[in-house]
């Protein structure tokens, strides 16, 4: 069961855990008063227009693990992890103070909100690292109505694979109506056998290969409990993946959950392919889900994306009281469109961005690089490229330099054997094609998934001046190089 088979790994001091084993010592953990994932949405309170907002970064701790568990040793925000949930209306402004009570300098990062570049929270780039005992103010209105989510944006792989993070919801102005929201912020941690972080961050053989997989998946952080739900009830179901490495794919049987937003930008509504809900490192999902089932009914949700390791999520399972309503809500469920500018495709500057690198490199069979220049590019700490460069830092030379307000379509291709969650600071873009397909929904994003050997046109109007970082969110991918700016303006 459970991703034993990919989830037993040595860590730190030997130790070796599987998810297995955490689970084993669960048992005890029935005992324990049932969470819904969804409690988070309800302890959010609605930033006021104007309003500060406090979010201090320290060490703290969690119950990530429950039962008999101790609580995990964390870094998080406010003291709780997943960090607060920030709601707050569309076309509002808001001010977010971060105090920074860790030992080491950090930033935030506000993962698809179209910001100012300075407000973009990314060090050496848009802003100085907030030293430790430092402060910083980010303030900037909402431009976007969806599901985002924060987090830092230096030594990523430690300080979001620790627990900074939170969910971010932008409200609309007129939301579909439904019974109740849930957001669900997923996580995927690496624990040794007393539910402490493993501390291999950084190591050669995840930024080869994967990034780090752990095998203790949590949801809202928490293990996944069941989820009690009434026939007939209609839910709005956030998904936010916070994880460093592990792509998601859900499959709730039984049901038929609607595709409403994709990285918090409206999509028409309509069922995943194969009715899998897929969730990259830093993707969101938005869903209708509508309980059909009978009172009584438990129907699972599993997560199917490693096809040998078949994993239960959770449940859904149905109370005994008798339907809320006979037939599923019929208002509309589909969002207004947020206000992102339609690439001119005709007249748009186009590029080719090749993402390269890893283990089993496909340029070594081919004979285009030689073992000695690979080599020679890992000693440097190198390990993934972009357009053939390997960036360490932050700051570097724009890959691409586009000029404000002009169109740009981008042609991307994953030259490697692995998985890369590409993401772009500042834009949301359309996705135009998938390996020569034209996507039936042209889906806005921000984050791009990249099967090995995909390739994807994007497109976005360069409206938003400055240095924007564009990069794998796979996040020992991208601090091993693979990383790159566009420049716009
Ligand atoms: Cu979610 Cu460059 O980050
Ligand atoms: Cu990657």
């Amino acid at each position: 069961m459970g991703r034993g088979s990919r989830g037993k790994r040595r860590l730190s001091a030997g130790a070796e855990i599987s998810r297995r084993a955490l689970f084993a010592g669960l048992a005890g953990a029935a005992l324990m008063p049932l969470r819904a994932p969804g409690r988070g949405a309800r302890a959010a309170t609605l930033l006021q227009a104007g309003a500060e907002r406090r979010l201090r970064a320290a060490a703290g701790s969690a119950p990530l693990v429950g039962g008999s568990y101790p609580d995990t040793a964390v870094w998080c925000y406010e003291g709780v992890v997943p960090g607060p949930l920030l709601r707050a209306r569309q076309g509002e402004a808001v001010r977010l103070v971060v105090e920074n009570h860790l030992q080491v300098g950090t930033s935030v990062h506000w993962h698809g909100l179209r910001v100012p570049n300075a407000m973009d929270g990314v060090p050496g780039l848009t802003q100085d690292p907030i030293a430790s005992g430092a402060r910083f103010v980010y303030e900037f209105e909402l431009p976007d109505a969806g599901t985002y989510w924060y987090h830092p944006h230096i030594g990523s792989p430690e300080q979001v694979g620790r627990g900074l993070y939170g969910a971010f919801i932008v409200e609309e102005t007129e939301p579909p109506l439904v019974d109740r929201e849930l957001v669900w912020i997923i996580d995927d941690w690496r624990l040794t056998e007393d539910a402490q972080i493993s501390d291999d961050f950084g190591n050669w053989h995840d930024a080869s290969h994967a990034g780090r997989l752990g095998n203790t998946v949590t949801v809202n952080g928490r293990q996944p409990q069941d989820l009690s739900v009434r026939a007939g009830e209609r839910i709005r179901l956030r998904l936010i993946n916070a994880a460093n490495a592990r792509v998601f794919a859900l499959r709730f049987q039984d049901h038929r959950p609607r595709v409403i937003a994709l990285d918090g930008q409206p999509v028409a509504p309509h069922e995943p392919a194969e009715g899998l809900v897929v969730l990259a490192p830093a993707q969101r999902v938005d869903l209708i889900l509508d309980l059909e089932g009978q009172p009584g009914q438990r129907s699972p949700v599993d997560d199917v994306y490693y096809q040998q390791d078949v994993v239960r999520f959770l449940e859904l399972v149905y109370d005994e009281d008798a339907p809320l309503r006979d037939k599923p809500l019929d208002g509309s469920i589909a969002l207004a469109p947020n206000p992102l500018a339609e690439p001119e495709l005709a007249t748009a500057e186009r590029h080719r961005i090749e993402f390269g690198g890893g283990m089993m490199d496909p340029k070594l069979r081919r004979g285009e690089v030689t073992p000695d220049a690979l080599r020679e590019r890992f000693a440097e700490g190198g390990i993934w490229t972009v357009n053939g460069v390997a960036h360490l830092a932050h700051a570097h030379e724009p890959l691409l330099r586009l000029t404000k307000d002009r169109s740009a379509v981008l042609d991307l291709v994953n030259d490697t054997v692995w998985d890369h969650p590409i993401h772009l600071h500042g834009h949301s873009f359309r996705v135009l094609t998938r390996n020569g397909q034209a996507r039936p929904h042209r889906e806005w994003r921000d984050t791009l998934l990249l099967r090995p050997g995909d390739r994807a046109e994007i497109a976005f109007v360069a409206d938003n001046p400055g240095d924007w970082m564009f990069h794998c969110h796979i996040l020992e991918h991208q601090e091993t190089g693979m990383m790159a700016t566009l420049r716009v303006g």
